[in-house]
């Protein structure tokens, strides 16, 4: 019997290094010899990848809160039945860019108060939270010229601006505390390698 997998997921505001430090972990962690599969969302699966370009592509008022809920989280049941389950009865490391938390924050506080809705449909829908969260905490400002550096389409979400960014860090500051267990807040405003050196001793304590 293989052993169980561990399930990692980065959040943070948008241009926080989630993917950047996603990729770092997961490079340390096969030069250790360990399984991993690196994933994101929305995404990590065909069809949740075919969501993805409904939900991050197009003008800013295309779906309801309430529809975007619905999509996010056909697209995790998707990524999740596919991709993260599977790898994890194999014994592998799974790291995700993103997951159920970045619902609870963009869908559940941008458009009023819809955090119970969300947290109803993931316990109806999904029902899995990951063993580790890294939130990579950033300055909002700082988080967006980075994000800007990026070319692309997928700008909904950017285009909401730096005010909605504000209470995303806020709120994701408070969501660690929710779910203290799982979560631990990573300094995002330091170079990339020493950002990568505290994840991994991060991750490795959590292993042990
Ligand atoms: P996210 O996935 O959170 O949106 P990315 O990892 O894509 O963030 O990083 C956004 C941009 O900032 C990228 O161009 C990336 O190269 C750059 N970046 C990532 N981490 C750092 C860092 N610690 N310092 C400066 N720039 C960074
Ligand atoms: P991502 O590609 O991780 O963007 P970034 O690299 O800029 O952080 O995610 C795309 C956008 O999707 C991001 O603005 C946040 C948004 N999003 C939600 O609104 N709800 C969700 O459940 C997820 C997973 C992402």
């Amino acid at each position: 019997m293989s052993a169980p997998g561990r399930f990692i997921t980065f959040e943070g505001i948008d241009g926080s290094g989630k993917s950047t430090q996603a990729r770092r972990l997961a490079e340390a962690l096969r030069a250790e010899g360990r399984q991993v599969v690196l994933t994101r969302e929305p995404g990590g699966s065909l069809g949740a990848e075919e969501i993805r370009r409904l939900v991050l592509e197009g003008d800013p008022d295309r779906w309801s809160a309430e529809t975007e809920i619905l999509l996010f989280t056909a697209a995790r049941r998707d990524h999740l039945e596919r991709t993260i389950t599977p790898a994890l009865a194999a014994g592998k490391i799974v790291i995700c860019d993103r997951f159920a938390d970045s619902t609870r924050m963009y869908q559940g506080l941008s458009r009023g108060d819809l955090r119970a809705l969300v947290d109803q449909l993931h316990a109806l829908m999904i029902g899995r939270e990951p063993d580790l969260t890294l939130l990579i905490d950033l300055d909002p400002d700082t988080g967006l010229a980075r994000a800007k550096g990026r070319q692309g389409h997928e700008e909904r979400f950017e285009d909401f601006g730096p005010e909605l960014q504000r209470r995303m860090r806020a709120g994701f500051l408070a969501l660690a505390e929710e779910f203290a267990p799982r979560f631990r807040v990573i300094d995002g405003a330091r170079d990339e390698a020493e950002v990568a050196r505290d994840v991994l001793a991060r991750v490795r304590e959590a292993l042990a």
